[in-house]
């Protein structure tokens, strides 16, 4: 794969349209999560370093190009401030001409951020009128939002075709690390796959299959397995339309002589409450009117054994309830636990999609794995193998 990155493009006094990522999670008007910005920083940084003047634009939920006032970017402008280091001049104004004339009044060291760009209509089609306007507020343009590669929207693929393109520091760092470990990994490998639904997570499971030695299916999803092989599951979440999916992921292991570990003892609580008392159960054995909430100790140590005989670990989605305690147990063990075997050198281990960052977050583990990404849905849909368009426009 070869792109261009910001070394090798002439920034000195332009206007660099960076597509970012900054749809980060809130609580209420206030950043839940930050490390989608964190991870912008040096690409912004290197921008002005170049003497070019970086203009961002971004995503923000799913507003469905209505113009919404919980989705303004302006909401992140004080966190976007506190680790950029410096004011942001931010544009909310309709008319791209009017943008247009604001982008070329910027001075060198200024930084400009456009409102939420799916206010558009036209974004998340692709509209070329879109983009041809858009083009029109950069000189150059950079993506540094490998999230969102996999969404083929005017601010991700329209516009790269327009301008002269280039990747930024977070993009490059994300293709690179993820294609070394993931093209052509280090065996065995084991990948984990948790979270609460199988259904987002099918085409993962089945490419997975035929690429790892070991395959741990957790979280929730796990339950509709269980439930599949005729266990009692009690009142736990569980897909009903999938139980044949899930018996055919079964049988695709056993044929492709992939390990399958699914959950041979669980907690087990009536409600999902804050130190709501639970129990610990065989994974067949949940009573009518509990609910599976993470895996068991016995479980876990299966999942620490089958670590310990590989070489690369991949891991998306967390094992249990993890938000609400004590049901992060599984999830803080396992990942402290890949954390050290990481840190000794044993074990190349990446992490990426949805959830996987908070959970791995509250046990400050997430600096010690080889790899975290930052990527949702493009994380999954780059594991099942699928080309992602906005890269696709980049290395073209
Ligand atoms: C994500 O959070 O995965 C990205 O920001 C993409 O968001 P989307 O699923 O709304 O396109």
């Amino acid at each position: 794969m070869t792109w261009k990155n910001l070394d090798q493009r002439n920034l000195n006094g332009k206007r660099v349209l960076t597509r970012v990522d900054i749809n980060v999670p809130m609580n209420g008007n206030d950043v839940g999560d930050a490390t989608r910005i964190e991870r912008i920083v040096p690409t912004i940084q290197k921008i002005i370093a170049a003497n070019g003047i970086p203009i961002m634009i971004s995503h923000f939920g799913r507003p469905g190009a209505v113009k919404d006032d919980k989705y303004s970017l302006k909401h992140l402008i004080p966190c976007l401030t506190e680790h950029l280091g410096q004011n942001i001049v931010f544009t909310d104004v309709d008319e791209i001409e009017t943008i247009i004339k604001q982008s070329k009044s910027l001075k060198i060291g200024q930084i400009m951020l456009l409102e939420n760009i799916r206010f558009r209509t036209g974004e998340t089609n692709n509209d070329p009128v879109l983009a041809k306007k858009l083009a029109e507020i950069g000189d150059v343009y950079c993506n540094d939002a490998f999230s969102t590669a996999h969404r083929a929207h005017a601010s991700t693929v329209g516009i790269a075709n327009l301008l002269p393109n280039c990747v930024g520091c977070l993009m490059e760092a994300e293709l690179l690390n993820l294609e070394e470990i993931l093209s052509k990994p280090k065996g065995p490998v084991i990948a984990i796959v948790g979270g609460s639904k199988v259904s987002t997570k099918i085409d993962l499971l089945m490419n997975l299959i035929k690429k790892v030695d070991t395959l741990v299916i957790t979280g929730g999803m796990a339950n509709t397995f269980l439930r599949a092989q005729g266990h009692n599951i009690g009142k736990s979440i569980f897909e009903q339309n999938l139980l044949e999916t899930a018996d055919k992921i079964r049988k695709l292991a056993q044929k492709e002589s992939c390990q399958l570990i699914l959950p041979s003892d669980v907690i087990v609580a009536r409600s999902l409450k804050r130190d709501v008392p639970w129990e610990l159960f065989e994974a067949t054995k949940c009573p009518e009117n509990q609910m599976i909430l993470d895996i068991g100790p016995k479980t876990v140590n299966n999942i620490k054994q089958a670590i310990n005989r590989s070489q690369t670990l991949i891991w998306n989605g967390p094992m249990g309830a993890f938000e609400v305690y004590p049901f992060n147990k599984a999830t803080d063990d396992v990942a402290t636990f890949v954390s050290q075997l990481t840190q000794k050198g044993k074990l190349i281990s990446v992490a990426g999609g949805g959830d996987t960052i908070s959970a791995l977050k509250s046990t400050r583990s997430e600096s010690k794995f080889s790899y975290i990404s930052t990527a949702g849905g493009a994380f999954l849909e780059w594991i099942e193998g699928k080309k992602l368009p906005a890269i696709e426009a980049l290395i073209n």
